[in-house]
């Protein structure tokens, strides 16, 4: 059970200024000024795309709708949050600043984007804003030094955060619900769309991503984005990739499903089910997280030997890229503020890269895992023409039961993924927790 926010957030408060104060000596700035930054306009239109808020700037607050407001922060002082509240008769205009947080600042109300910055403290300041579209009155700078520091360390949830993720996941395990019941009603991808968003409570614009919903072999395609309108002659697979935000924190969530007739689909998924809960097991302090990729391909291939796809042993089905060719994306990300996270390569506070293994150009994330890390775990198998073909072409496919390959098409793949806390002790999965917590 979750402390109360208010309970959580002055700790969480003094956490980021620490971080601040130490980003500030690396780099040598008096202050640190973040814009919440302001919408970005479509090309010759009178339109905004739809408003994110700097991470930065969320980070310190859990203000979404604050375009061309600013917190500015002088070591040693209390923060500051300038809050642009227009007086506009077109459009809803942004609350007045409410709830637990708001003692811990200084609030100053202005009018519109350029009062907001006349209210900066001048001086040496680390700038993190967008410089597209330019701020006036401001030189936006976003130093290396100190966002490297600030990254490297967003990596480590507070408590406070983690209450958040914590009920991101749980309205998207709500709205996974409804989208299953959806798929079982005989609903089109984008009825089942719908019926996430009604669950979750939040549109389009709100989800961390766009969502991925796709029925049979669609979900074959891994950034599948598309909503047919009309249900398919017959509902065989449903996967569905889709998250929910709180307070500016993501969720990121996969499941995938058979309907009652695809026995043998279901009786993979169960397989990468049960693969899937053994990688999340591994989210532990000191685990390197490319080898627990690695080892998710030595499991894949497990599977795909145990119902029948393929012939050779595990150790070549990896080493000849077999594996690849069903899974061709990393095992997962870190997650928070965005969902996918700064920092997975990094390599210490002041920057650097850690690569990735060679042969696998997509796994995002290469650190080693330690407390309050959020990764997400997200396996997949998949039956992509496009690579099913090239690995045909290969002295590998001799040792493929194709006819079982090909039967297999029409479920298009499968992906499970959870988002996961890396504690002292056992992981804590945000995802699973929250699907139990619904029954
Ligand atoms: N939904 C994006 C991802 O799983 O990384
Ligand atoms: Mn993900
Ligand atoms: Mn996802």
């Amino acid at each position: 059970m979750n402390a109360p926010l208010a309970t959580l957030y002055p700790a969480h408060l003094a956490t980021l200024r620490a971080r601040a104060d130490q980003a500030l000596v690396l780099g040598g700035f008096d202050h640190l000024l973040i814009a919440a930054s302001t919408p970005l306009g479509k090309f010759l239109d009178d339109q905004d795309y739809p408003f994110v808020a700097n991470p930065h700037f969320r980070h310190w607050l859990p203000l979404t709708d604050a375009p061309g407001s600013w917190i500015a922060y002088t070591p040693g002082g209390k923060p500051k949050l300038v809050f642009v509240q227009p007086h506009d008769y077109w459009h809803v205009v942004p609350e007045a600043p409410h709830g637990y947080w708001v003692e811990h600042f200084d609030i100053v109300i202005v009018r519109s984007a350029e009062e907001a910055v006349a209210q900066l403290p001048k001086g040496r300041s680390a700038v993190l804003a967008p410089a597209c579209p330019a701020i006036g009155g401001v030189e936006v700078n976003n130093p290396q030094t100190v966002l490297d520091y600030l990254h490297w360390y967003r990596s480590y949830k507070t408590p406070y955060e983690l209450a958040l993720m914590r009920e991101a996941n749980r309205i998207g395990a709500r709205a996974h619900r409804a989208a299953a019941a959806a798929f079982r009603a005989g609903e089109s991808e984008f009825g089942i769309h719908l019926a996430y968003l009604a669950a979750a409570r939040q549109i389009d614009a709100e989800l961390p991503y766009a969502s991925i919903v796709a029925l049979n072999r669609h979900g074959a395609v891994l950034h599948y984005m598309h909503f047919d309108r009309t249900p398919p002659a017959e509902h065989r697979s449903f996967l569905i990739d889709a998250g929910a935000s709180c307070a500016g924190y993501a969720s990121d969530i996969t499941r995938t499903y058979a309907a009652p007739h695809a026995a043998e689909f279901q009786a993979l998924i169960d397989s990468m089910d049960a693969a899937q809960q053994g990688y999340a097991a591994n989210v532990r302090a000191g685990q390197s997280y490319p080898e627990l990729h690695l080892h998710a391909h030595h499991v894949l291939a497990q599977v795909l030997r145990e119902h029948g796809f393929i012939r050779m042993s595990a150790e070549s089905a990896v080493e000849s890229g077999v594996t690849s060719a069903f899974f061709p994306h990393g095992l997962g990300h870190p997650i928070g503020l965005q969902v996918h996270d700064v920092a997975g390569f990094q390599q210490s506070e002041r920057g650097g890269s850690i690569p990735r293994p060679a042969g696998h150009p997509y796994l995002r994330m290469t650190r080693v895992l330690e407390p309050g890390m959020v990764v997400t775990i997200e396996p997949g198998l998949y039956f992509i023409d496009m690579l099913l073909a090239e690995l045909r072409d290969k002295p590998v496919a001799a040792d493929i039961d194709w006819a079982k390959v090909d039967a297999f098409r029409q479920y298009g793949g499968i992906r499970i993924e959870d988002d996961v806390v890396c504690t002292d002790a056992a992981p804590e999965n945000l995802t699973r927790d929250a699907f139990t917590g619904l029954d």
